[in-house]
C-alpha cells in the first residue's frame, strides 16, 4: 500500500473541490480566535489550510498545540480563496485546504533560526544545525538546481560519445599543488592513501587504456587555505579526450557548460564559442590572468608617452627598466584627491607599487598634482592611449611589469566594483590560453609549474626548457567568467623525453620521477595516444549561475572557515585502541602548521 500525498506545493485552483493529504512542516501559524490558519510546508511549497472549530473539531484542537516545524499529516478539502484573500505570491496563492484531519506526527523545539525568512543568521549557528538550514527555500532551491545543473551535464556529455568513469578515492598522491588528505593504512602500517586532489593521473591512464572520452562527476579534496569559491572537498565536471587538440576540448566545454546552463534556468546567457585571449594579452590588457571583460578600462602602456617627461618617478622606472601603465576611469574626475591618495594608493600599495599617480581630464584642461612635469603633447599622447574623454581621470603606476600588471588589475577590478560598471546578469565566459608552463614559488623560489607537470609545451618553445624555462608557454587554458577561474585544462606530454626534461627543470631527478609517476610513465611505453582535457569546477559554475556569493550556499554540508564541520563535529579525535591498529601515535601537540 502507498501512502497517498499530495505535495503542498501542487494543488491549483483547478484541484477545488477535491479531498487530499498532505505532509510536511508548519511553517507559520495563526490563531483567530476561531480559525487555525496553517501554512504547511515540503519540498513542493506551502499551502495554506485552515482548520474550522465548528467543523473540524478534533483536528481543531489538535492544532491548537501546534508549533512552527511540527511535522503534520492534514487531510481536508481544496478549496478557492475568495479573490481579496488570493496570495499572487505564491503558487497555491489562489487556493486552501479546510481540514477535516490534523495529524502531529512529531513535534519541534523552537528552531534557533527562523526557516520560514530568509533572515541573515550567523554562518557558526547555520552550520551548527545545517539541517535547519537546508529546509530555507534558498537552499533548497540552490541544492536542487546543482542536481538539475549536473544531471543536464551528464546527459549532454553521454550525447557527445563521454563514458562517465570513476576513479578511486584511495589513491596514491597527484599533484595538483594543495596538500594531500591523507588516509592511514592498516595493512601497510606506516604507509598512507591520499584522497584525490583531482583524478589527474587516472584519467590520463584511461586514455592508455584505450577508454577514450572519459568523463566524471568527480568528487576532490584539498587541504588548503579556504575562500569564497573554495571548499577542502568539492567536486569536478572532469574530462579526457585522445586524438585531440585545443579546439576538440574547447568545443566540448562549450557545448556541455552552455547546454545544461540554459537548460537548468541558470541567470544570464552564455553565448558560445567564448572568446580568447592569451595569458599575454589577459596580463597585458587586464593585469590579471582570469579578467572579468564585462567592462573596458583596460590598461594602457603609457612608457612610450612619458619616457622624455620631467616626472622623476616615471622617468627613474622606465630607465631602470620598468614600464608605466594607466587605466582610464570613464568620469573619474569626479575620485577626490584623498580618495586617490589614500585608499585607491592603498589598493596598488597592496600588490608592492610605490605610488598611485594620476591626472583629471576636466573641462579646462589636464589637473592634478603631475601635470605640471608634462608638456601639451605629452597630456594628449597620454589621453588619447588611455582614451580618457573629458570627465574622465587617468590613474597610473610606474614599477616592474608584473607590480604594474597586479596592482592597476586589482585598481581597475576595485574601481568597477565600487561604480557598478560591470552588468550583473552579463555572462562573460572566456578562454585564456598559452599559460607560462612554469613560475617561480615566491617563497622557495623554485620554479614549479603553473598547472601541472604533465602540461604539454607550446611547440614553438620547447627549446628554451634548460635555458629560460620561466618564458615558456604551455598548452594549458583555463575557463574564465566575470573575473573567476571556472575550470582549467591542458593537452599533456607524452613524449617521456620532455617530460623527463620538465621534471629536470621542476628539480625532480629520474630517480625520484620514477619513484612518484614511475606507473605513469611506465604506462606511456605502451602506446599512449596524444591527449588532453579539463576540469570545471561545479559548485563555481552553480554559484555564478544562481548568482551566490559563497561556495557553502550550494554545497550541502559544507566545512567553515577551519574546515571544520561543525554539526558533526568533524574532524575529531580517534581512540588510542584505532590509532595503535594503525600503527600511528599522536603527539601531545601538534606541531604548528607550516603555511
Ligand atoms: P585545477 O586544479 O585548476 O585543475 O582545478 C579545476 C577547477 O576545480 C575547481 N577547484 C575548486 N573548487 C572549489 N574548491 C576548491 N578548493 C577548488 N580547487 C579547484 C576550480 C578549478 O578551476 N586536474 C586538473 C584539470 C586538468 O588538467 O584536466 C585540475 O584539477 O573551478
Amino acid at each position: 500500500m502507498t501512502v497517498e500525498r499530495t505535495g503542498c506545493g501542487l494543488p491549483r485552483a483547478a484541484d477545488a473541490g477535491e479531498t487530499m493529504t498532505i505532509f510536511g512542516w508548519v511553517d507559520r501559524r495563526r490563531d483567530h480566535g476561531g480559525l487555525i490558519f496553517l501554512d504547511l510546508r515540503d519540498h513542493t511549497g506551502i499551502l495554506q489550510v485552515v482548520i474550522n472549530p465548528q467543523t473540524a473539531a478534533a483536528a481543531h484542537q489538535a492544532a491548537h498545540a501546534v508549533r512552527l516545524e511540527y511535522v503534520l499529516r492534514v487531510r481536508g478539502q481544496l478549496r478557492t480563496r475568495d479573490p481579496h484573500n488570493v496570495n499572487p505570491r505564491r503558487d497555491t496563492g489562489e487556493v486552501e485546504m479546510y481540514a477535516d484531519e490534523c495529524q502531529v506526527l512529531s513535534i519541534a523545539r523552537t528552531p534557533p533560526f527562523p526557516i520560514n525568512e530568509d533572515t541573515e543568521v550567523e554562518e557558526a549557528l547555520r552550520l551548527r544545525h545545517r539541517y535547519l538550514d537546508l529546509r530555507r527555500p534558498r537552499l533548497q532551491r540552490n541544492l536542487r538546481s546543482r542536481a538539475r545543473f549536473i544531471s543536464h551535464l551528464r546527459s549532454v556529455m553521454g550525447e557527445m560519445g563521454f563514458t562517465e568513469i570513476e576513479t578511486p578515492m584511495m589513491i596514491r598522491a597527484t599533484p595538483e599543488g594543495a596538500r594531500d588528505y591523507l588516509v592511514p593504512s592498516r595493512l601497510q602500517p606506516g604507509s598512507f592513501y591520499a584522497l584525490p586532489q583531482s583524478p589527474q593521473l587516472y584519467k590520463q591512464l584511461c586514455m592508455v587504456a584505450g577508454l577514450d572520452r572519459y568523463f566524471q562527476i568527480a568528487r576532490c579534496m584539498r587541504d588548503e587555505d579556504l575562500r569564497a569559491d573554495r571548499q577542502p572537498e568539492f567536486t569536478q565536471l572532469d574530462i579526457e579526450m585522445s586524438f585531440v587538440d585545443e579546439e576538440d576540448v574547447f568545443a566540448v566545454l562549450e557545448r556541455a557548460i552552455s547546454s545544461a546552463w540554459s537548460a537548468s534556468g541558470f541567470r544570464g546567457t552564455i553565448v558560445t564559442p567564448f572568446p580568447r585571449l592569451t595569458w599575454h594579452q589577459a596580463m597585458d590588457r587586464y593585469g590579471v590572468d582570469k579578467p572579468d571583460v564585462r567592462f573596458g578600462m583596460e590598461l594602457r602602456d603609457l612608457t612610450d608617452a612619458v619616457r622624455g617627461s620631467s616626472f622623476r618617478v616615471f622617468a627613474d622606472a622606465v630607465a631602470g627598466g620598468g614600464v608605466v601603465k594607466g587605466i582610464a576611469v570613464p568620469g573619474g574626475a569626479d575620485l577626490s584627491r584623498s580618495d586617490i591618495e589614500g585608499r585607491l594608493t592603498e589598493v596598488v600599495r597592496t600588490f608592492r607599487a610605490r605610488g598611485l599617480a594620476y591626472l583629471w581630464h576636466r573641462q579646462d584642461g589636464w589637473q592634478g598634482g603631475i601635470a605640471k612635469f608634462f608638456s601639451e603633447a605629452e597630456l594628449a599622447a597620454i589621453g588619447e592611449i588611455a582614451g580618457a574623454a573629458v570627465g574622465d581621470a587617468v590613474l597610473m603606476v610606474a614599477d616592474r611589469p608584473p607590480v604594474v600588471a597586479a596592482s592597476l588589475g586589482a585598481l581597475r577590478n576595485q574601481l568597477a566594483r565600487e561604480r557598478a560598471m560591470a552588468d550583473p546578469e552579463k555572462m562573460a565566459m572566456i578562454w585564456v590560453t598559452e599559460f607560462p608552463m612554469f613560475e617561480r614559488d615566491q617563497e622557495t623560489g623554485e620554479v614549479t609549474p603553473l598547472h601541472h607537470p604533465f602540461t604539454m609545451l607550446h611547440a614553438d618553445d620547447v627549446d628554451l626548457l634548460e635555458s629560460e624555462p620561466l618564458r615558456i608557454r604551455s598548452r594549458a587554458y583555463d575557463i574564465v567568467l566575470n573575473g573567476r577561474e571556472l575550470g582549467s585544462g591542458s593537452i599533456r606530454i607524452t613524449d617521456p623525453a620532455i617530460q623527463e626534461r620538465v621534471f629536470a627543470v621542476m628539480g625532480i631527478d629520474a630517480q625520484t620521477a620514477e619513484g612518484k609517476f614511475g606507473f605513469l610513465l611506465e604506462a606511456f611505453q605502451y602506446g599512449v595516444p596524444p591527449h588532453g582535457g579539463f576540469a570545471a569546477g561545479i559548485e563555481r559554475l552553480v554559484m555564478e549561475g544562481l548568482g551566490e556569493e559563497n561556495i557553502r550556499d550550494v554545497l550541502a554540508f559544507p566545512k567553515n572557515q577551519q574546515a571544520q564541520e561543525p554539526m558533526t563535529g568533524a574532524p575529531a579525535p580517534v581512540d588510542v585502541a584505532q590509532l595503535a591498529e594503525l600503527g600511528l601515535t599522536v603527539s601531545p601537540t601538534p606541531p604548528a602548521t607550516q603555511t
